[in-house]
């Protein structure tokens, strides 16, 4: 048997690609009686830059993105259409880190595979439908910003924020301080592909994993081991060196002596298609095995952990060697690079519906 194995994962592979596609010649592969064909690149579109959502918010999604599966048709033309969930990082942190709230952005999309279009938009029209903003457990928003304190909630002690006025920099003088959850989002996955039974976002911070209900609004966590979670002089401190955009003169953080390295958390992550399995992958090494400088960072952790029911089971570890590669730009000392991962998908048969 054949299956068009490419339009998703090709769909997801090209959604920011602004490039001429070039056209690829198709892979076979064989496993068991099964014959996969990838048919390579077959379209790319984007959101426009100065796309706002009804937040009044820049649009992104560039973290991850997610299928409504019981969305997907597929017209009689070869159009598929389907609703798509994205998942922006911590928002606009180029200059510092500022209290943008995680959220979903939802997108109606429509595809019609193609070897080339020429036209401005790209063969994959994107059309923002909705946001969902991610809240802890009683309801309040999380934040981009960096973590430079915990909160104990529901019993688990995570990474978060306290500022005085909006997060922004405005009203610094106000007695008043808020603490919100720092959420560095970063992987996405809807529980069996639908989002009415809620999501799990991977996070660089802690790092976290989180689930939450449609709405947006957290139920349950799992905690990184001890070994992941990151130390500076013996104890946990989740910062990720990233200050506040207001006050990044002052912002000191030490050297961290082990966990996960900062801004390298749970870059990859994915459930099993009955949902029941959360599978985790540190973007890189820890600072323990390597993981300070991007040639030496290259044995990486992967976690498994049972979601069937709460609190979530640990099942297993693995370590993965993350490819490398040569950059001429760098001595020989310090090649080859390690290709530090940054999304994991979880493929079986089911994903091709056999
Ligand atoms: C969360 O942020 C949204 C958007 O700014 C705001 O409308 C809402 O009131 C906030 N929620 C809480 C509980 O403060």
């Amino acid at each position: 048997m054949r299956f068009q194995t490419s339009i998703l994962s090709t769909l997801f592979l090209a959604l920011t690609a602004m490039v001429p596609m070039p056209v690829q010649a198709d892979e076979t592969v064989t496993i068991g009686d099964n014959e996969f064909v990838s048919y390579g690149l077959k379209g790319f579109g984007y959101v426009g830059a100065s796309a706002v959502d009804k937040y009044g918010d820049t649009i992104s999604f560039g973290s991850s993105v997610a299928l409504q599966k019981s969305s997907l048709s597929v017209a009689s033309d070869g159009t598929y259409t389907f609703t798509a969930y994205g998942l922006p990082d911590r928002g606009y942190n180029v200059d510092g880190t500022n209290n943008y709230i995680p959220r979903l952005q939802v997108f109606d999309i429509s595809f019609k595979p193609s070897d080339s279009d020429s036209s401005d938009t790209g063969n994959i029209k994107w059309s923002y439908k909705d946001t969902i903003l991610l809240t802890d457990f009683n309801g309040n928003n999380m934040t981009g910003l960096d973590s430079n304190d915990k909160v104990t909630m529901n019993g688990y002690k995570m990474p978060a924020a306290t500022f005085h006025g909006d997060g922004w920099g405005n009203d610094l003088d106000s007695s008043s301080t808020t603490t919100a959850i720092s959420l560095d989002a970063e992987g996405l996955a809807l529980i069996e592909g639908d989002i009415a039974n809620g999501f799990w976002v991977s996070d660089e911070y802690g790092p976290g994993l989180y689930k939450f209900n449609s709405d947006g609004k957290l139920v349950d966590y799992i905690k990184a081991p001890d070994a992941i979670l990151p130390h500076v002089d013996g104890k946990v401190t989740y910062s990720s060196g990233n200050p506040p955009s207001w006050d990044k003169d002052d912002w000191k953080v030490d050297d961290q002596d082990s966990g996960r390295d900062r801004n390298k958390g749970y870059e990859g992550m994915d459930l099993s298609s009955d949902g029941k399995t959360l599978y985790a992958l540190l973007q890189s090494a820890t600072d323990q095995e390597g993981g300070e400088k991007d040639y030496t960072d290259g044995t990486v952790r992967l976690m498994k952990y049972d979601v069937s029911s709460s609190p979530a089971k640990a099942v297993a570890e693995y370590v993965l060697e993350l490819p490398t590669y040569n950059d001429p730009a760098y001595d020989s000392d310090k090649n080859p690079r390690v290709a530090a991962q940054s999304e994991m998908r979880y493929i079986d048969m089911l994903t091709f519906g056999i």
